[in-house]
């Protein structure tokens, strides 16, 4: 409820339906990170994500913000080439941040300029 309240959620829809969102927040007020962003198993490869991550960095930037940060699990291959994909690079872990003691690994993206999406 709160995250909704701060506009700190954004929901994709196709057709009048909900096929993905992103939730962010910000690290000590101040820097942008995404909490999760996820699209539904049946419309992803059609640059869905593309699109909730642009929508963000433009509504960043128009805000005044310059970097972004996200994070993924360290056992969590896919995600993490998700994010080097869309132009983000890591910038450091926290072991044992996780259950079972598994490490998060935290990406940046610099989004001064849309040529970067
Ligand atoms: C990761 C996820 C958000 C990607 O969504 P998607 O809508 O299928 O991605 P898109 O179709 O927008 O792909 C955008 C680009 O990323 C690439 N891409 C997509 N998934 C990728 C992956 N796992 N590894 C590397 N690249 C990937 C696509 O090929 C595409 O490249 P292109 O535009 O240069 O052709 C989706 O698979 C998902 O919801 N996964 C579960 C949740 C998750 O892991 N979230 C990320 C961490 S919080």
């Amino acid at each position: 409820m709160q995250k909704i309240q701060r506009d700190e959620i954004l929901i994709l829809s196709v057709n009048d339906q909900p096929v993905g969102h992103l939730w962010f927040s910000f690290l000590w007020s101040e820097i942008p990170f995404i909490d999760l962003i996820y699209i539904k198993e049946e419309c992803r490869k059609r640059g869905l994500s593309r699109v909730l991550l642009g929508y963000l960095e433009a509504y960043l930037q128009a805000r005044g913000f310059d970097v972004l940060y996200s994070s993924s699990q360290m056992d969590e291959p896919e995600p993490q080439a998700w994010h080097r994909h869309l132009g983000f690079t890591e910038c450091g872990v926290i072991a044992g941040l996780n259950d079972g003691g598994i490490g998060e690994v935290f990406f940046r993206k610099a989004i001064y300029s849309r040529g970067h999406y």
